[in-house]
């Protein structure tokens, strides 16, 4: 089966109620229809039910009065996720009238339904910046136990399939987190592994990528992606991790086996770590246009609850993937 397949039947297994809070527009209005007819998540959209429906009429579409519509207006909850908020920051001197205030956006009315726990993750980003989508999703939902930082990941599917697994890898931080330290990068090796285990239920070989590979050159950034390794390792011992590697030494078996033969995945690495998101999102893009890659992502990961953000330019099918991907992380987080 396809990757893609495989997830949406997951997604329909796990049912999660996922929140799209750009309710007014069309391409997300067009998704949350298709994900209603295809089962593939209960649908909350955070908007004016006479907007949306009004819309939906316009746009033809038929299962909408499906989904959960809630007025960020009139949410009965409001009051209780604003004393939420100025519990969870207080010390930065938030006050009720300013939660209450920021409430009135889709965007933190959905970040405080996943805190409150009345929904299991969102997709925006349609229409509104990254920034704006991940500041709240930062800011009140935060990272998992033992994480400090959110990075992106994508689901990298190559025509040749000599590559990872069948064709498949997967690429991290390739969208949020400009300059790891150490730990930081050690964080996102995790947590990408833990993707890849999660999303395209691969047994994660990561490579922690450098312009050195064992010690080759010298220097403090090759130093930072050896020691993130050993953090790393430390970390999520489960996992197979090894760096600091060259992009060859990692993917191409005999350059692997003549560079570092000891390494346990050097040569068939289907799990790439950037030391930089510099690297990372120029890889993709680059692997993607030169190798007719299908990038999938950016899957953002490390966060608590599964939040993901869309390009402003994407299509019905990307917000409908993307919400199979949000369900099938809110799934494996259980
Ligand atoms: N993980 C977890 N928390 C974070 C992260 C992170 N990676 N980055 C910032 N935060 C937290 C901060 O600690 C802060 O929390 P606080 O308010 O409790 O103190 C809060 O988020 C806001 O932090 P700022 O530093 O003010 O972050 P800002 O909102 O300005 O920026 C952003 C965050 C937008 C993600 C920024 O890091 C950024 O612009 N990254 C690059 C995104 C990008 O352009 N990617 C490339 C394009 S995407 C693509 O091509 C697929």
């Amino acid at each position: 089966m396809e990757l893609l397949d495989k997830i949406k039947v997951n997604a329909k297994k796990f049912n999660k109620r996922i929140v799209l809070p750009e309710a007014w527009e069309e391409r997300t209005l067009r998704a949350a229809d298709q994900i209603i007819e295809e089962g593939l998540a209960q649908v909350y959209l955070t908007e004016k039910r006479e907007v949306v429906l009004r819309e939906a009429v316009k746009f033809g579409l038929k299962n909408i009065e499906k989904a959960v519509i809630i007025d960020p207006a009139n949410h009965e909850k409001k009051e209780s996720y604003a004393n939420l908020m100025v519990e969870l920051r207080k010390s930065k001197g938030m006050t009720k009238d300013e939660a209450m205030k920021l409430l009135d956006n889709p965007l933190y009315l959905a970040t405080m339904m996943i805190k409150a726990g009345d929904a299991d993750g969102e997709v925006a980003g349609a229409n509104n910046a990254t920034g704006d989508v991940l500041r709240p999703a930062f800011q009140y939902v935060k990272t998992l136990p033992g994480i400090s930082v959110v990075s992106g990941a994508f689901l990298m599917i190559m025509p040749d399939k000599k590559w990872g697994d069948n064709g498949l890898m997967v690429f991290a931080d390739c969208a949020v987190h400009p300059d790891p330290t150490d730990r930081e990068l050690a964080e996102i090796a995790v947590c990408t592994a833990q993707t890849a285990l999660a999303i395209a239920e691969m047994e994660p070989r990561v490579a922690l990528l450098s312009f050195s590979t064992k010690g080759s050159a010298k220097h403090e950034m090759v130093d930072k992606v050896a020691s993130a390794t050993q953090i790393a390792r430390q970390m999520a011992p489960q996992f197979l991790f090894d760096g600091e590697l060259q992009a060859d030494a990692a993917i191409v078996e005999s350059i692997g086996r003549k560079k570092c033969p000891d390494s346990p995945i050097a040569g068939r690495a289907n799990v790439l770590v950037f030391p930089s998101l510099e690297a990372g999102n120029i890889a993709y893009k680059l692997v993607q246009r030169l190798a007719n890659a299908e990038a999938i992502g950016p899957v953002l990961q490390g966060m608590a609850a599964p939040i993901n953000d869309l390009s402003r330019g994407c299509s019905v099918s990307d917000i409908v993937n993307l919400v199979a991907i949000t369900a099938n992380q809110a799934g494996a987080g259980k």
